[in-house]
């Protein structure tokens, strides 16, 4: 980014116009409430706006920065840290990704508004004309600062900003690579579950019903386990966000499948017990993650 001192010159901003935008400041400060009223009467209209105005507090907040910015145009101290505040709100544009076009827009709006006002004010049109370039300077060198912290930011790279744009779309892809064989995974899953499913209900033909019911029991839950791992992927694939939770109901689930097979087992009850408190321990982080995750 270009000095402070150079932005000015390449701007051809002068000492008539610090006088003229220091004339200007009674006039801005009977006017800055008005201000931000008609800037977010403005700004509400513009679409997807209240995706980065999302709360009373962050509207309130965002208001009373308008209002220092806004008088600050008129202060007549245009030095270093004048630019590095300027540079700091550009900057808390680029954190909350809004599109440079919303700021451009914005600052268009600004450069209305404050000529409506020098004309309402002054009846002198060649004088209104001399404060309006004073202003438009000011106004165009602030948006400098603003759109060159977006392009910056843009620029920011370890080595080559090519490669590293290769490597992070190769990365990308090769993760969705890897998400479709976790899914190609779950499907062969799903058939060998299907399959175990299958071979417990046979016991049935061995005489032995109790232990068929429960060792089909327990494959059924498997077949659930593996459905919803399959719906999270799926979910997660299409851009949604991942549930750990489900990893939980996959342990809670082999827990209950083993609880379920050595029941059968009369001398296997210390076994048991161990099992029950795994899955007590398992019930209760479930628990706790699906309240936080929803
Ligand atoms: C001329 C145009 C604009 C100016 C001069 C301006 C000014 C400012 C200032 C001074 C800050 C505070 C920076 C800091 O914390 O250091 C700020 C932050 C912010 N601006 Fe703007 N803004 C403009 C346009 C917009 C637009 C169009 C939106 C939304 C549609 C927006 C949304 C925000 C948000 C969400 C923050 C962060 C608020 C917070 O959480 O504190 N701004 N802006």
């Amino acid at each position: 980014m270009y000095s402070f001192e150079k932005i000015k010159s390449h701007y051809g901003f002068t000492n008539g116009d610090v006088r003229n935008l220091e004339q200007l400041r009674p006039v801005m400060e009977r006017n800055v409430v008005d201000f931000v009223t008609e800037f977010y009467g403005f700004v509400k209209n513009l679409s997807d706006s209240d995706k980065f105005l999302k709360n009373d507090t962050i509207i309130r907040r965002h208001q009373d920065s308008l209002k220092v910015w806004f008088l600050r145009l008129f202060c007549g101290n245009y030095n270093r840290r004048y630019f590095d505040e300027l540079e700091k709100v550009g900057l808390a544009h680029v954190k909350i990704n809004l599109p440079a076009h919303y700021v451009n827009t914005a600052m268009h709006f600004v450069k209305s508004y404050v000529h409506d006002t020098i004309n309402k004010e002054f009846k002198d049109l060649e004088e209104c004309a001399f404060l309006e370039r004073s202003v438009g300077k000011i106004l165009d060198m602030n948006l400098d600062i603003f759109t060159s912290t977006y392009i910056e930011e843009e620029k920011k790279f370890f080595l080559s900003q090519r490669l590293e744009s290769y490597l992070i779309q190769f990365a990308n892809r090769f993760t969705y690579g890897l998400n479709l064989l976790l899914v190609g995974g779950l499907v062969i899953m799903g058939i060998g579950v299907m399959w175990l499913f299958t071979y417990d209900v046979m016991h049935v033909l061995d005489g032995n019903v109790e232990k068929a019911l429960l060792r089909t029991l327990g494959s059924l839950l498997m077949l659930w386990v593996v459905i919803e791992l399959m719906e999270t992927e799926v979910k997660h694939l299409k851009g949604g966000k991942f549930k750990i939770k489900v990893f939980i109901s996959v342990a809670l689930v082999a827990v209950i499948r083993k609880i379920l097979v050595t029941s059968l087992k009369t001398d296997a009850v210390e076994a048991q017990l161990s099992l029950v408190a795994a899955v007590a321990v398992l019930g209760v982080v479930y628990w706790l993650i699906a309240k936080v995750d929803g």
